[in-house]
């Protein structure tokens, strides 16, 4: 046989063309230690930080830290299958999560993964899980309240679509009561144009917990248009780590197609102290309380995502109700400053209110909003429903601290301190019971107006109920025609008493006699009782 040797030679030099320079080695490394749920890979020289490792039996993990020699990863599922001398293949992908209406009424891990016992859930849509947030010009000022059905709160503290509110307080002081309630109340918009996405994202919590709260949401009926992402006190701590940029994903999905979205992080203490955990791991230097210097990052780079956007951009939402743990009611702490000085405000809990039975428990004087007034409806805001509430329960308290000490008190102050304690009264709501906000505007109408002033306090919560029953009723008129308006001019205000009144006379409630004493203004009566003891 004969070589044709030109032949040849053009093979070769077609070969050594066609050859490139890149070893597979830099994207396949080896696993040089691994325990608690990190690893450390030598290899893996192109990976980025942030991108998606497959390692052997189906294990997926992250790119944490990109050191000089080696690459330290967090494992996501079960890392006591892996081991020393393992292969890891890097993805070329950033960490994704499956998104789409697929997952609603789903209990799922922060991956997508069922978690409810459900069938596999059909998704063909993903999200990269942590995005830069959208820019100014994307946005638009937030306008349309977001509304909680909860009357302190829709009233005090109103939270606007897009706006980022804070639940912070203590163990047990009913934190995840009113984010549960906040989902329970948009209900009544699902299907229509004020339809609101909700996705709860349960961090470190305990599994009869979530559990729990999944089966509230189910019996409310609230499962329907909510998503629930759940990363477990038993999970790994990069689960819990990534749990509420996978949910804001999620949300932001909907947020992207224009709709109206509502994330609760539940709770953000137990995200940084999983993130704590990695860094340590990862031997990170540790900062205050030693967590690591960018754990400022961690949480305003997930709270930046909420917004409301240009109508440009379809006009969606995205409202973050982040929780926040404080450990015997110390706000001053690192994680809880931080996380107050990124959000547009915060809901303040107590236990001392809680076990008063002030329920829900907020501390109205350091409670506050900074965006949603704006975005509160006009009835809400008028000067005889919520204008001066704030003001005058403020007053109200300062007057009842002064009569612990025994002072005299001259019948007005008297009945000025009794219609406080009636606000207060009125203001308290139970569990999973939202109320839509016309009836809230006419229950704060009639306690800053007086007409509680003649119930007996035990009855104020009863009066209220069958009061409203009464204004769906035999008020219905008016009533549509604040719903429909959102706002209470003159001739509906008339109206308004009008049914208060009718109310007032047939219910069996008014035990106690009108006198006609005039009341005083709320500082007024501050300031003399300020002057009697000086
Ligand atoms: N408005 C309310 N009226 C009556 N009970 C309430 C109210 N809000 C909360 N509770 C009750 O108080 C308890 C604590 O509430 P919740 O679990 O919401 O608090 P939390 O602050 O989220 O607690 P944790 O620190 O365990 O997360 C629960 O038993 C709940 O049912
Ligand atoms: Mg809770």
């Amino acid at each position: 046989m004969k070589f044709k040797i030109d032949e040849i030679v053009s093979v070769l030099a077609g070969e050594i063309a066609g050859f490139e320079d890149r070893l597979a080695v830099t994207q396949v490394g080896k696993v040089i230690e691994v325990g608690d749920g990190i690893a450390h890979i030598y290899g893996l020289r192109q990976a980025m930080a942030g991108e998606m490792l497959a390692f052997p039996n189906n294990v997926f993990g992250q790119v944490f830290n990109l050191e000089e020699e080696t690459v330290g990863a967090v494992i996501f599922d079960d890392y006591t299958a892996i081991k020393e001398g393992d292969l890891v293949h890097s993805t070329g992908q950033l960490l994704s999560t499956p998104v789409g209406p697929e997952l609603l009424g789903r209990v799922v891990d922060p991956l997508g993964e069922p978690i409810d016992g459900g069938p596999a859930i059909p998704t063909t849509q993903r999200r990269k899980i942590d995005v830069i947030a959208p820019g100014i010009a994307d946005r638009q000022p937030v306008k349309e309240p977001l509304q909680t059905g909860i009357k302190a709160i829709d009233a005090m503290i109103p939270i606007g679509r897009g706006q980022r509110e804070l639940i912070i307080g203590d163990r047990k002081t009913g934190k995840t009561a009113i984010a549960i309630d906040t989902i329970i109340n948009q209900k009544k918009f699902f299907g229509t144009p004020e339809e609101v996405i909700c996705v709860y994202v349960a961090i470190g919590q305990k599994e009869s917990t979530v559990a729990g709260v999944v089966d509230v949401l189910r019996r409310y009926g609230a499962m329907d248009y909510t998503i629930v992402v759940n990363a477990g006190a038993a999970d790994a701590a990069p689960m819990q780590y990534i749990a509420p940029y996978a949910g804001c994903a999620m949300a932001e999905h909907f947020m992207w197609q224009g709709k109206a979205t509502l994330c609760v992080y539940d709770d953000l203490s137990k995200q940084a102290q999983a993130y704590r955990q990695l860094s340590l791991l990862l031997r990170r230097p540790p900062g205050r309380e030693a967590y690591p210097g960018d754990v400022f990052y961690l949480h305003s780079r997930l709270l930046e995502r909420a917004c409301k956007l240009s109508n440009e951009n379809g006009g969606g939402s995205l409202t973050a109700l982040p929780v926040i743990e404080t450990q015997e009611g110390e706000v001053a702490a690192y994680i809880p400053t931080n996380v107050i000085s990124i959000t547009d405000g915060q809901i303040y809990l107590e236990p001392d209110l809680f076990f008063a039975g002030i329920r829900p428990a907020i501390n109205v004087g350091i409670s506050v909003s900074r965006v949603g007034g704006s975005a509160q409806i006009k009835a809400m805001k008028h000067k005889k429903v919520a204008a001066s509430l704030r003001l005058d329960l403020a007053a109200y308290r300062a007057l009842e601290a002064f009569t612990q000490i025994g002072t005299e008190l001259d019948q007005a102050t008297q009945k000025q301190l009794d219609r406080g304690a009636r606000m207060v009264e009125a203001l308290k709501q139970p569990q999973y019971q939202p109320m839509d906000v016309v009836d809230q505007v006419a229950v704060i109408y009639a306690g800053t107006q007086g007409f509680l002033d003649t119930v007996a306090m035990g009855d104020v919560a009863r009066w209220e109920k069958e009061f409203v029953e009464y204004f769906n009723a035999s008020g219905a008129a008016a009533r549509s025609e604040l719903a429909r308006t959102r706002e209470l001019t003159p001739p509906l205000e008339a109206r308004l008493v009008e049914v208060i009144r009718h109310f007032s006379n047939v219910t069996t409630l008014n035990k106690k006699t009108v006198e006609g004493i005039d009341l005083k203004p709320l500082d007024e009566a501050v300031q003399q009782l300020r002057t009697a003891r000086s």
